[in-house]
């Protein structure tokens, strides 16, 4: 039992966040779950599953792959075919329906990924494999070694990337948010201990957050700078990523923040010092989550909020397994326990079935 949240709570104040009307400050952190059609089309079951969380201040989607190459796990959502499309806009419709707002996380893989899976080769900035195994159809495996862009392909990377957000607005999404933290391919290009380029996008902190920029900027001239979240999660060594450099974030956050995003979201420990670097040099809405390292509690939460170190919360866990988390939290009622052995891939259970407090 957790003591409620006060009617008067900040994580309960509404905020203005670019295009985002967020009605209060709990957003739903973005949540691998394994359960799209083979072919990385999104299904009648995600959208029962996003509209029963459309509650949540803003519904952060699943990774989701721009292109075939970019897809990491097996049954991950896809936004680069007409089909995938046409399943982002029932999902969409769906959370609509209750009242909630909507982005799909974009997520490239890069060298997390496995050649089983896509068929086809990882693309990363540089020719390293990741330490590690990754899941596949026929279980965990090394990861495959991937090959590095060729400077002049990056554009095609970054028109994939365009490609697959005006595709999300087209299916009624309110926007993205790119992927850019827990060792994909865009923090691939940020981090100095897996970017070994030797061309303008790697090298010193600049060039290094060049990928990222150009990506936002493209992404950004497509559907508005409005409608356009970025994740991170500086120096966390998730997927085989190690950065001595953080100094990266600085010059990334103040691109951002030039492009006009809608807001930076931080996955790291809430005492970490990053976070008030990151509050310093981006000045748009900066949006929270724990990082793994401890359970989200609301009254912690609420407190980033209230000292204004942060704008608002990203929740994962929780949410996965309490579809009416913010009437949980308000109520201070109990909360349903996250089930991991459900958490990637199967059916409706452990994923569809976690009851509201009305049922
Ligand atoms: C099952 C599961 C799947 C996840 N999938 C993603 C994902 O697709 N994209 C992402 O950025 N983070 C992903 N994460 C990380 C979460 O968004 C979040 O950062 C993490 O769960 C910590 O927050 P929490 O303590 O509130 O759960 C995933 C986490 C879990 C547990």
């Amino acid at each position: 039992m957790t003591t409620s949240l006060k009617q008067n709570s900040t994580l309960l104040e509404p905020l203005r966040a670019g295009a985002f009307s967020l009605p209060h400050r709990i957003l739903m952190a973005p949540l691998t779950r394994n359960r799209a059609d083979r072919d990385g089309t999104p299904n009648e079951l995600q959208a029962t599953y996003y509209a029963q969380r459309a509650q949540a201040g803003l519904v952060i989607s699943e990774g989701s792959q721009p292109s075939a190459v970019g897809q990491g796990y097996p049954n991950t959502p896809g936004v680069h075919t007409d089909a995938q499309q046409n399943g982002w806009a029932r999902i969409v419709r769906s959370v609509r329906d209750e009242g909630g707002q909507f982005v799909v996380q974009l997520m490239h893989a890069g060298r997390i990924s496995h050649v089983d899976t896509t068929g086809t080769q990882p693309v990363a900035p540089s020719a390293v494999r990741a330490a590690g195994q990754i899941f596949t159809e026929s279980g965990m495996q090394a990861h495959s070694d991937p090959r590095a862009l060729d400077t002049d392909e990056i554009a095609s990377v970054i028109a994939e990337f365009v490609d697959a957000a005006r595709r999300s607005v087209a299916a009624g999404a309110d926007g993205v948010e790119l992927h850019a933290a827990n060792g994909y391919l865009l923090h691939q290009f940020l981090a100095d201990g897996v970017n070994q380029r030797t061309d303008r996008y790697g090298g010193d902190p600049e060039n290094r957050a060049r990928f990222v920029l150009d990506t936002a900027r493209a992404v950004a001239n497509e559907i508005g700078a409005d409608r356009v979240g970025v994740r991170v999660s500086p120096g966390h060594p998730f997927n085989d990523v190690s950065e001595t450099d953080l100094s990266v974030y600085d010059v990334l956050a103040t691109g951002l923040g030039e492009i006009g995003i809608a807001y930076l979201h931080v996955l790291c420990e809430a005492d970490d010092p990053v976070l008030a670097k990151l509050r310093g040099a981006f000045p748009g809405v900066l949006v929270f989550n724990s990082g793994f390292g401890a359970d989200s509690d609301p009254h912690e939460l609420e407190q980033l909020v209230k000292d204004g170190r942060v704008d608002a919360v990203a929740v994962g866990r929780k949410f996965l397994a309490n579809p009416d988390l913010v009437d949980r939290w308000t109520q201070g009622a109990e909360l349903n326990e996250p089930d991991q052995s459900t958490f990637y891939g199967g059916d409706h259970r452990g994923y569809t079935d976690y009851p509201k407090l009305t049922e």
